[in-house]
């Protein structure tokens, strides 16, 4: 009797087993060997709204080529709703084993994130850091825009010591990007340290051409300025170019700082129109893929790679030399 109770338990958890879901398998089939050119990686690229971002795109396209690995490429054009479609695309193509997202805005990710996971797709985040769980995603590789919001307002600090004045005008990014959001908040964190009071604010999308249209705006109202705060280089410009219009020295009469440190940026501060420009890294394809190959192999990652970054003057007689040396 005893063993005939036995052998039923043993029968039932058997069939129990039988039913269960498999669990989920880490990594890829070919792990713990898979190689480059193993993966499939769908790329979610924001847009192309500046030189950083074309320095960005150019380091995922050349390093995908130099590994060997296959690369489809899907430009989001700075429209959320596309973004969305293309990351379903890449959930249903039998090809890609990798998503990595530049994510448009911080927040709305968790069901295709879900998806993803479901579908066994190995997902990471670049440059962009999003608001989702992350067990949903497998590492983010990108930028303490938080830090450099502080370091920017730390430069601003020293470039208008002992003014009596210290307003300000913030160009901001798009609005719900976390690069916009944390590098605003960043800033707002060390400003009062010094009295600086941001008298103005909008967005002006990244662009040049806004950067420029909202300045003109905001100088028919008042010229009492006395930094520039624009979350990026080309808005950065963009405000350039409005002060000379209207008869305003940029870098002496106004401050200005801005993000990324692109080849546009150098030449401002060379010509001594940016005082200071926040790096901000976007050379990450090689971590990224890495990254990717890690994961597929199983290997389990931290959950946050912040890039290194640094601060360049327009005061360093060394920025002629350190110019030379930029590749974007
Ligand atoms: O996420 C990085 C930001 O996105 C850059 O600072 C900005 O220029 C870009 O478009």
């Amino acid at each position: 009797m005893l063993r005939k109770i036995a052998f039923l338990i043993v029968l039932a958890s058997l069939v129990l087993a039988a039913c269960q879901p498999a669990a989920p398998k880490a990594g890829l089939d070919c792990a713990p060997n898979c190689e480059y050119k193993d993966l499939v990686v769908g790329f979610l690229q924001t847009g192309s709204e500046g030189g950083w971002r074309a320095a960005n795109t150019a380091s995922f396209k050349e390093t995908a080529d130099q590994l060997g690995l296959k690369l489809k490429f899907y430009d989001s054009k700075n429209d959320l709703a596309s973004q969305f479609a293309g990351f379903n695309q890449f959930i249903q193509d039998p090809e890609v084993n990798v998503i990595v997202l530049a994510a448009l805005e911080t927040t709305g990710w968790e069901d295709v994130l879900k998806e993803a996971k479901d579908a066994g797709k190995i997902v990471i985040i670049e440059d962009r850091r999003i608001d989702a769980p992350e067990d949903l995603y497998v590492t983010y590789i990108g930028s303490d825009f938080a830090l450099e919001g502080r370091n920017g307002a730390e430069e601003m600090c020293k470039l208008l010591e002992g003014m009596e004045g210290k307003n300000v005008w913030e160009l901001v990014g798009n609005v719900g990007s976390s690069a916009a959001k944390d590098r605003g908040q960043g800033f707002r964190e060390k400003m009062s340290a010094c009295g600086i009071e941001i008298t103005k604010s909008q967005t002006a999308n990244w662009s040049i051409t806004e950067g420029k249209q909202v300045t003109e705006a905001w100088l028919k109202e008042t010229q009492d300025v006395q930094g520039i705060f624009a979350q990026n280089d080309e808005m950065g410009l963009g405000a350039i170019e409005a002060l000379k219009e209207a008869g305003l020295t940029p870098g002496v009469d106004v401050k200005i700082i801005t993000f990324d440190a692109t080849a546009g940026a150098f030449k401002a501060m060379l010509a001594g129109e940016v005082n200071v420009s926040v790096e901000c890294n976007p050379l990450l394809a090689p971590q990224v893929y890495e990254a990717a190959l890690k994961a597929a192999n199983g290997v389990e990652l931290p959950k946050w790679v912040p890039s290194q970054e640094g601060i360049f003057r327009a005061d360093d007689p060394n920025l002629p030399t350190i110019a030379e040396g930029r590749t974007y």
